[in-house]
């Protein structure tokens, strides 16, 4: 009884499995005075009885676990038949007897072993031995069954608990992604919370997303000894991969965990990409709307100019358009919110250089400058008209620096001609006046000095993340 008492108390004091098996193997031996205890949890999967914990011998479990057919050896049988097996002498003699090179049975006279059952349901095993020959009495056996029948309900909570704890850690995780995921309208970051949660939850080494075209997307972390390639399918269709890097084994758990992971990943890589094109599409949009409305006033204040030879009016127009259309394409190549102005002059400088007669010196000298979309698109009409004039107005030397200092960008282009000297703003020059002022916040000036030197001041950052501070129009 008082035996009976102290193992349902070790049972219910723990929901840790190993804790409860090793506290039973000591309680056991201690109470029925044998020598040694062992006590083996049943795999279902490989039909097998795995030593788990034991008392008196000095087998160390982590190098081999003994592991034995359900039917083999002593215990096993006990567990194959559901019924207690007790040998009094000679166990090793008995012809069920099965010997692990790192568990030292033959010393061991007599064996007692009994089943773990759970209700109908084989949970494992235990056995106690002597080394002096013992017969056990028949109330000895019961007492065992009664204790081996209290771990099996242990093993049962036990079980149970791991796999609530299982599905906590589960649910926590897919929380995370998709909180991560819905929060997120960009696909990097909704990748990125994937792949670190992906770690966290599994204690990873290292992980990655693999797209479809072969691009490792966000990895982090290293390589392991073991590694879990998982797909990542959408409506039947693979559309990549959840690689999972890690030093020990991945369990039956884990990969449980991960699978569901890598359906969560699917679903946040595909609306990412939706949402993704979603937002661009409407950036473009807006962008081409803006666009349009700025080729139209550009084509009406041309058609306003009187003496203005047609051909020159059109030549003229498309250049204005070609500018316009070079930011766009920066904008949209690089799926940014800002250009590089060095970037876009160098490419608007060739651009209207071309087709030209040749004789022109064109020499420049640029700072990296970051504007956003819409200024950068009145920067380049007006560089555009600037260099345009001095191409068909100025001398055969043109030089062109573009300078950032201080939140001010100063934009110069000077040419070796004659100069405006009393010459009015045509087309040209009213467009350059109006976004100098209007768009940019900034000044213009015409200088003749040894030809025209036209200067452009306005504020703007000179990097990227400093242009908010300096930009008055936001
Ligand atoms: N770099 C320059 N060198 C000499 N004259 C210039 C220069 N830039 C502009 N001009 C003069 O200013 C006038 C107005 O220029 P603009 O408004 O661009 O009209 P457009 O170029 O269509 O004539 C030009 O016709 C020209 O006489
Ligand atoms: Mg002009």
């Amino acid at each position: 009884m008082a035996l009976l008492t102290r193992t349902t108390e070790v049972v219910n004091s723990s929901l840790d499995l190993q804790e409860v098996m090793e506290a039973i193997a000591h309680e056991v031996a201690a109470a029925l005075e044998t020598d040694s205890a062992y006590v083996y949890l049943y795999d279902e999967r490989t039909d097998e009885l795995v030593l788990r914990a034991t008392h008196g011998t000095s087998v160390t479990l982590e190098t081999k676990t003994p592991r034995m057919r359900r039917g083999e050896g002593i215990t096993g049988a006990a567990a194959a038949d559901r019924a207690p097996v007790m040998i009094a002498a000679d166990a090793h003699l008995d012809p069920r007897f099965k010997s692990f090179p790192n568990l030292p049975e033959d010393d061991y006279a007599s064996i007692l072993a009994v089943p773990i059952l759970a209700r109908e349901k084989l949970e494992g095993a235990l056995n106690v031995r002597t080394k002096d020959p013992r017969a056990f009495t028949q109330a000895e056996v019961d007492l065992l069954m009664t204790i081996a029948g209290q771990v099996a309900q242990s093993i049962e909570h036990a079980k149970l608990y791991a796999q609530a704890q299982r599905r906590v850690l589960e649910l926590e995780a897919l929380a995370r992604i998709s909180e991560a995921v819905s929060e997120s309208l960009y696909l990097e970051e909704s990748l990125e919370a994937i792949v670190q949660t992906t770690v966290e939850s599994t204690n990873a080494t290292g992980a990655a997303v693999v797209l479809e075209d072969g691009r490792i997307a966000w990895p982090e972390g290293r390589a392991g000894a073991h590694a879990v390639r998982l797909p990542l399918r959408w409506r039947g269709r693979t559309i990549g991969e959840l690689v999972v890097d890690r030093d020990t084994p991945f369990s039956d758990d884990d990969r449980q965990l991960l699978e569901a992971i890598a359906s969560q990943a699917a679903v946040a890589l595909e609306h990412g990409r939706m949402a993704l094109r979603g937002v661009l599409a409407q950036e473009i949009h807006h962008r081409v709307k803006n666009n349009l409305q700025t080729v139209a006033s550009l084509l009406r204040l041309q058609a306003r100019a009187a003496n203005v030879d047609p051909q020159k009016a059109l030549g003229d127009s498309v250049n204005r358009i070609l500018a316009i259309a070079a930011v766009h394409e920066v904008l949209t190549e690089h799926r940014e919110d800002d250009v590089e102005l060095d970037v876009l002059i160098d490419r608007l400088r060739s651009m209207l250089v071309q087709g030209l007669v040749a004789g022109k010196e064109v020499s420049s000298s640029l700072d990296p400058v970051w504007l956003e979309g819409q200024r950068a698109t009145s920067l380049a009409l007006v560089f555009s008209e600037l260099f345009g004039n001095a191409l068909e107005h100025g001398g055969g030397a043109i030089s062109i620096t573009l300078s950032g200092h201080d939140g001010e960008v100063v934009l110069m282009i000077a040419d070796d001609g004659e100069g405006m000297q009393a010459a009015g703003d045509g087309t040209g020059l009213s467009i350059v006046r109006a976004l100098v002022r209007d768009e940019l916040g900034g000044e213009l000036t015409l200088v003749d000095d040894d030809g025209l030197r036209a200067e452009v001041r306005f504020p703007a950052g000179t990097r990227k993340d400093e242009r908010d501070d300096a930009n008055p129009h936001r």
